[in-house]
């Protein structure tokens, strides 16, 4: 892949897809090279105008790193527009990239894919071994698809056609670019906010929900930016030496989850918050644990760069730049 070559960056204006343009002109990509089309200018469910793009443009390379995504809110009052949107977007997507002679590309799933009560830490052997999460099951059906479609082509096509394309899964993501919306952001965007405003207002407790012990991961999405362009440009023997034809996706995450308590410190210090952090037991918990097995891209010789502490303070810059 020369600097000069055609990249498509699909979602480029959304956390990760920024993200990945970013870490591809850190690596010396022309500015010019990366192709990249807003929601407005181009409808990745419209598929006629999807081709005609692929038709014109003839990327040579695809991240897919544009989804209708959302919290559990939105994901239980619009659930046909999670699932038919990513699904007609990956599907979209990945024929008009084969039509076009697209041999690379990649595909950004969600941890969600697994089942509710696979064991942890969760490896990529969970997949379609349990019931999903009943709250997200159709943008989580929608996701399980586009690996499915990724491997389909490649058994299909791999061989004759030249294609290899591929999937990560990522674990919860932060950073510049986050969602700081009061009602449907994730934790840690919520948090900053949160703390933030408890600041500034000199308020002397911030209440977070539930008991303050389950534990999460969180990967700090250059972090993420950075493993999609390794897996991307994977040799493809080394590629095939750790997956298998129908079990192709790579988790993606940091090895390490943190207590919500713990978290809660280490936002509330980032943003120089000096009140007291108090736990509603009353209200629920969630699940106790959720970890990816990281293991298989590690072994691919990939890991994280950024400490939680030192991602934090760049959120918090980040969210600064537009809430100060
Ligand atoms: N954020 C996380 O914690 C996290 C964790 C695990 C996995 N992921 C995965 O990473 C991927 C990217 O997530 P993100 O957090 O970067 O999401 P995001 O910030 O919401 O960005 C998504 C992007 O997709 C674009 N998009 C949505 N529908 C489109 C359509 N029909 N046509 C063209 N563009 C469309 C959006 O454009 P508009 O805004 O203009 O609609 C936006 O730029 C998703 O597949 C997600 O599942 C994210």
């Amino acid at each position: 892949m020369s600097p000069a070559s055609k990249i498509f960056i699909a979602g480029h204006r959304g956390m990760v897809g920024s993200a990945i343009v970013r870490k591809l002109l850190a690596m010396g990509h022309a500015p010019a090279s990366l192709l990249t089309r807003t929601h407005a200018e181009l409808d990745l469910c419209n598929q006629a105008a999807v081709q005609a793009f692929f038709a014109e443009h003839r990327p040579e390379q695809v991240y897919l790193a544009a989804a209708k995504v959302g919290g559990i809110h939105a994901n239980n009052t619009y659930p046909s527009d999670f699932n038919y949107q990513n699904l007609m977007m990956q599907a979209n997507v990945v024929e008009a990239a084969f039509r076009n002679g697209v041999k690379k590309l990649l595909i950004l799933g969600s941890s969600c894919i697994y089942p509710r009560l696979a064991p942890q830490p969760v490896a990529e052997s969970a997949l379609l071994t349990g019931t999903l999460e009943p709250t997200n099951e159709p943008y989580a059906i929608a996701k399980i698809a586009g690996i499915k479609l990724c491997e389909s082509y490649n058994r299909q096509y791999g061989a004759s056609h030249g294609i290899d394309y591929r999937s990560v899964m990522p674990t919860n993501l932060y950073g510049p670019g986050d969602n700081y919306h009061p009602e449907n952001s994730h934790v840690i965007p919520a948090l900053i906010r949160r703390f933030h405003a408890a600041k500034a207002s000199n308020a002397p407790q911030v209440t977070i929900w539930g008991t303050g012990t389950p534990k999460r991961e969180f990967l700090y999405v250059d972090d993420m930016a950075e493993a999609s362009v390794f897996v991307m440009n994977l040799p493809q023997a080394v590629y095939a030496q750790h997956t298998t034809p129908m079990q192709s996706h790579i988790n993606v995450g940091c090895g390490q989850d943190v207590s919500i308590a713990e978290l809660a410190q280490a936002v509330g210090q980032t943003v120089g918050y000096s009140g007291k952090i108090d736990f509603d037991a009353t209200k629920p918990d969630g699940a106790p644990r959720k970890l990816m097995d990281s293991s298989r891209i590690n072994a691919l010789g990939w890991t994280a760069k950024v400490q939680l502490q030192q991602g934090l303070a760049q959120a918090y810059q980040d969210f600064l730049k537009i809430h100060a």
